[in-house]
């Protein structure tokens, strides 16, 4: 990657995976491993283990995320959380639009922009997924899909905004599969989103966005993935969990 342009930012997505007292292990056991980053390193955790994490990472390089955050300010919306209520406890990232919660929980391109849009006014840094699903790729569709993905979700984004804005590519059959995209694959989408980019907020403004790859990112292949000029850092699921391999990734993204 074009580490002038743009930083490479590490992040875990734990899921619905860990207590607050497995949190506070979990992390307490990340943070000797990865205090010598030279890249962004962020963990997306449940809200039930927001507080504890905050509390853990304080003075460390670690910064803390949410997996998800309704539009609203504040409302009827049962089992909601507002992106306001994130940054008050001082959460600093957000995922929007991961495949699971467009797959298991109704979100579209549409609720996708609103999401986005509460989140960059208030403040916070959006990690945006896109991605397709098999059949979508096998019909040749992949790089107008997720074309289609961002310029939704960024619609009505100020160039200024864009800079609290991350993409991950996340190919729905990489996730939780053990099939990891190859390498070319990875950049090739990657480098598709650049171009959406470009034509939308012009070369220089892509050229500053992080781009992630996340969907079976491990210990093993991140260093090939991490390569590759347009793949700017890893969304990572399941090897987010285990401290050792979550820091073998941030180190493949350090070097
Ligand atoms: P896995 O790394 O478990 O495939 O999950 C990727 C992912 O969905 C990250 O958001």
């Amino acid at each position: 990657m074009n580490k002038q342009l743009r930083k490479a930012v590490i992040a875990g997505n734990w899921k619905m995976n860990k207590t607050p007292a497995e949190a506070k292990t979990l992390v307490e056991e990340m943070i000797p491993l990865t205090k010598d980053a030279d890249c962004g390193v962020v963990v997306c955790v449940p809200y039930v283990d927001l507080c504890t994490v905050l509390d853990a990472v304080k003075g460390t390089n670690i910064e803390v995320g949410a997996e998800n955050c309704h539009w609203e300010k504040s409302g009827a919306y049962t089992g909601e959380i507002s992106a306001d209520m994130l940054t008050s406890m001082g959460v600093k990232y957000v995922i929007i639009g991961h495949s699971e919660r467009r797959t298991y929980f109704g979100d579209t391109d549409v609720t996708v922009q609103k999401r986005v849009r509460a989140a960059l006014d208030a403040g916070l840094t959006v990690i945006l997924c896109v991605g397709e699903y098999l059949e979508q790729r096998e019909q040749g569709v992949t790089n107008e899909l997720v074309a289609m993905q961002t310029k939704i979700a960024l619609g009505g984004v100020s160039c200024e905004e864009l800079s609290r804005v991350i993409i991950a590519y996340e190919p729905v059959w990489a996730i939780g599969t053990g099939k990891t995209a190859t390498a070319e694959q990875a950049n090739e989408v990657c480098a598709e989103i650049r171009r959406v980019l470009s034509s939308l907020y012009g070369s220089e403004a892509a050229n500053g966005v992080t781009i992630q790859y996340g969907g079976s990112m491990n210990a093993k292949n991140a260093e090939e993935l991490l390569d590759q000029p347009d793949v700017d850092g890893g969304l990572i699921g399941g090897a987010s969990l285990k401290a050792e391999d979550f820091s073998i990734i941030v180190k493949a993204a350090s070097r």
